[in-house]
């Protein structure tokens, strides 16, 4: 390990010994210590708090700014007013009816608003947007495969947890990318059915509708891919794929379950002006709470209307979800919130250029909408295979450097990247640049080899 990170952890865990406790104490009970797998790091993961605004306390009562927010769930920030007034005002009106309610229909209103759907169905998570939004794919066309991109998470179902983070040595060429089952567990019956191409790469798409005429249902995007680092679609990529799915018969997806919210008023759809046959929305459209929703076109969403394809879920449509879904669009997600969010955002990444000038770091920095990343690259990642080579040690400093100055600089993992929240301030963005300002230097020590010792992990 480089003698930089080494000393980052060692104050790291000087200064968290509380949550090393809680999560030494989790792993009897929960495999990794951890609910989902994608909290657990070495050498423990933070334990919270709790949260308020833009802002995080540990366990041991540590202060962050927050900019992981819930791995990009919360633009709305941590408890925002609007959405405790709306969740405090329902419940003592029962948590779950399993029944109808108004405003189911008031919400799928401000959803069609927004995004270029006709109809929309409700769930809690984005991985049941995704599942149904490919099930009904595969029933408009009557086709199994879907084509997805190598390196793309939608989420945990079968169809989806292919070649999300595959191996280097197993994925074959760029041109043609050799399918990688995301763990086991998953059929191989499965994994022949998820299709992989490479991103901003429309001729090994072309290419898998060419090797499977007639059988592809869909191609699922994530328009800007989120889970390596920021990898922005190049010109003419998502038209191109609006053009191959129509010329080939088969819909178009997008997984807006990061973009939808926090990429611009109407997601990426109006972002790019590209109109996708399905739109999948989650994370920060419930201000914090559980909720998702998938949209289309009458003609597709008629196939759950005149039960040809099955949709449902005991917990869709709680009042309390969506009390707070509503109050997130009508009160916080509104124009005005996206062009501070905008604002603080151009200020953040003009601060890490200008920091990475100053110190010689040689990086890279994306940013759009609410969502902002450093890349330890000399230039932006077009496809996983980039992102690859990402340098991982040097990532894992920066981020306990960030940690221990009191910045939480996006969700642990490399793959990941910021959110700026609505109640996000000027001087919390002068703080997280001001903490890369202080750990820069160092990494640029590093990076230069000046005090690389041992080998790296
Ligand atoms: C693009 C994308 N799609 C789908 C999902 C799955 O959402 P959930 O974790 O709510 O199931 C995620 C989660 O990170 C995501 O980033």
């Amino acid at each position: 390990m480089q003698k930089g990170l080494k000393r980052e952890i060692e104050l790291y865990e000087k200064r968290t010994p509380r949550s090393k406790q809680a999560h030494a104490r989790a792993l009897g009970r929960l495999p990794l210590g951890v609910a989902s797998n994608y909290r657990a790091y070495e050498p423990y993961p933070l334990f919270v708090r709790e949260g308020k605004g833009g802002h995080l306390w540990d366990v041991d009562g540590n202060e962050y700014v927050d900019f992981g927010l819930s791995f990009g769930a919360l633009m709305a920030g941590h408890s925002h007013p609007a959405v405790v007034r709306a969740v405090e005002s329902r419940l003592r009106l029962g948590t779950a009816y399993g029944m109808p309610h108004d405003m189911e229909w008031e919400l799928a209103e401000e959803i069609c608003k927004r995004y270029p759907v006709d109809m929309v169905r409700f769930g809690c998570s984005g991985t049941e947007a995704t599942m149904h939004a490919v099930r009904l794919a595969r029933a408009a066309t009557g086709r199994d495969r879907i084509i997805k991109f190598e390196g793309a998470y939608h989420g945990l179902h079968d169809a989806a947890l292919v070649s999300v983070k595959p191996r280097l040595e197993d994925i074959g060429s760029v041109e043609e990318p050799t399918p990688v089952p995301g763990g086991a567990g998953i059929p191989p019956a499965h994994v022949a059915n998820t299709l992989v191409a490479s991103f901003n790469n429309l001729p090994s798409v072309e290419r898998q509708f060419e090797k499977h005429p007639g059988e592809v249902a869909a191609v699922i995007c994530e328009p800007i891919m989120m889970n390596v680092g920021m990898c922005m679609p190049e010109e003419g990529f998502l038209p191109g794929l609006r053009e191959l799915t129509r010329k080939h018969g088969a819909l178009l997806i997008f997984d807006e379950v990061k973009t939808g919210a926090k990429l611009a008023w109407g997601g990426a759809c109006e972002f790019f002006g590209v109109r996708p046959d399905i739109v999948c929305l989650a994370k920060s459209i419930g201000g914090g709470l559980p909720l998702s929703a998938f949209g289309a076109a009458r003609s597709v969403m008629d196939l759950i209307g005149q039960h040809n394809v099955f949709h449902g879920g005991t917990f869709n449509t709680n009042p309390i979800s969506m009390a707070a879904g509503l109050a997130t669009f009508r009160e916080v997600l509104t124009r005005e919130a996206y062009e501070h969010v905008d604002r603080l955002n151009k200020r953040l990444l003009g601060g890490y250029r200008r920091v990475l000038e100053s110190s010689g770091l040689k990086a890279c920095v994306v940013g759009a909408g609410a969502n902002g990343v450093i890349l330890f690259r000399a230039t932006p990642v077009r496809n996983y295979r980039d992102w690859l080579e990402v340098d991982a040690e040097l990532w894992r400093h920066y981020w306990f450097g960030m940690i221990n100055r009191g910045v939480l600089s996006q969700p642990y993992g490399r793959d990941e990247q910021w959110t700026i929240c609505v109640q996000h301030t000027e001087a919390d963005i002068d703080r997280h640049i001001a903490a890369f300002e202080q750990v820069a230097p160092a990494l640029a020590q590093t990076q230069s080899g000046t005090v690389q010792v041992g080998a790296a992990r």
